[in-house]
């Protein structure tokens, strides 16, 4: 009998549902399966008008929406098993993430909004289901995010090297994994929540395949300067953002009308690009870097980021066993696990954290 987990994310892109189902049989996790499950066309609306509210989203619909995320979350677990021919026996635990609307980590008392209520996945599915992974770091006076570094040194720790990692999500996070366990990281600013909001307003698409329309622009120095001076990109780590931080607002801000906009999409580019290499070269100059997230799936953010990095050349999570589209998913698999077996998921180092603790909330079927 296998030791099955299923991780289920919705990152801050909201581009859809990530499940990765991972077995923790071996001494090693592996990947047993994947499944992308789709928003409608009307849920994903619904959510990008909330987490675009600035807080302000009707308490009623987010209430609804954090049922109807649910739905979707489980809808996607029961795919995942379907598609891996897999029985739902096997499986040990989901650990579901669900969909972030709001991340206040420097409030007076930090707080944070994950939907897709874990007790209706819990019940939809019947299977265990351990979801809130962020609150108790937060209670801990922590940031509550990234939580990455913690999996990626379980899925990428190398015992001879330093190696990096950067998840390009809607918000680009950096891990620093010793090659004596000691891990760091924190989120490095803008992944592609600027690139899609930018495409989104002026073209009508959800997002820049390979980067297409950013490479038919040309980077403004005088724009990416003055995107780079805001604090967050200098400031000291612990720290996280999101797009109640970077959105069009910020952009707008930055003073854009007189600009062509192919060339603000290459800026926009750049700013992602640069963000992550000083971020690089800050924390682990020199070390292995691969990359994960959609961002990954960029070849022109890639070739950007291969350009800015003053180290080795990057490479995707493929080279070093996980497809970079499911290494978040797994992660959340890890850390369901993490909580059953009452092991610490943060890392005070990162987060902020006074102590490391098992993180999330254990929700039964019945
Ligand atoms: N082929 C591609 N070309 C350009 N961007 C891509 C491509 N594939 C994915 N992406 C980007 O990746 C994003 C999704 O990345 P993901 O890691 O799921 O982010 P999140 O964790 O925020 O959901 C999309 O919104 C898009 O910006
Ligand atoms: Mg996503």
């Amino acid at each position: 009998m296998r030791t099955l987990y299923i991780g289920l994310i919705s990152g801050t892109s909201m581009d859809g549902v990530d499940a990765a189902l991972v077995d923790c049989s071996g001494a090693e996790p592996r990947l047993a399966g994947t499944h992308k499950g789709e928003y409608s066309e009307e849920l994903a609306a619904r959510l990008r008008t909330a987490a675009r509210s600035k807080g302000r989203c009707a308490l009623a619909e987010a209430a609804a929406l954090d049922a109807e995320v649910a739905a979707a979350f489980a809808e996607t677990a029961l795919a995942l098993l379907d598609a891996a021919g897999c029985d739902p026996a096997e499986v040990e635990a989901i650990g579901s993430h669900g969909q972030t609307l709001w991340h206040a980590p420097d409030a007076r008392l930090p707080h944070t909004v994950q939907i897709g209520s874990p007790a209706r996945v819990a019940a939809l599915t019947g299977m265990i289901t351990v979801g809130e992974f962020r609150s108790a770091d937060m209670a801990l006076g922590g940031q509550g995010a990234p939580l990455a570094p913690v999996f990626h040194k379980w899925l990428f720790g190398h015992p001879q090297e330093t190696r990096a990692v950067v998840n390009i999500g809607g918000i680009a996070n950096l891990s620093v994994l010793a090659a004596d366990g000691d891990v760091a990281g924190y989120d490095t600013g803008p992944g592609n929540t600027l690139l899609d909001a930018w495409a989104r307003t002026c073209r009508g698409e959800s997002y820049d395949r390979d980067g297409q329309w950013a490479r038919s622009g040309k980077v403004n120095a005088e724009l990416l300067t003055r995107l780079l001076s805001d604090e967050y990109f200098s400031a000291p780590a612990p720290k996280s953002t999101g797009p109640e931080h970077f959105n069009l607002h910020w952009l707008e801000r930055a003073g854009i009308s007189d600009k062509a906009p192919e060339d603000v999409q290459a800026t926009l580019a750049e700013l992602t690009a640069v963000g992550i290499a000083d971020a690089v070269d800050l924390s682990c100059a020199g070390a292995a870097l691969a990359v994960c997230g959609g961002g990954a799936s960029n070849s022109f953010l890639m070739e950007r980021l291969a350009a800015r990095c003053s180290g080795p050349r990057p490479v995707t999570t493929a080279e070093w066993g996980v497809h970079p589209d499911w290494v978040e998913a797994a992660g959340f698999a890890l850390l369901a696990r993490a909580r059953l077996l009452g092991e610490p998921g943060n890392d005070p180092a990162v987060t902020g954290a006074s102590t490391a603790i098992p993180l999330g909330g254990v929700f039964l079927p019945s």
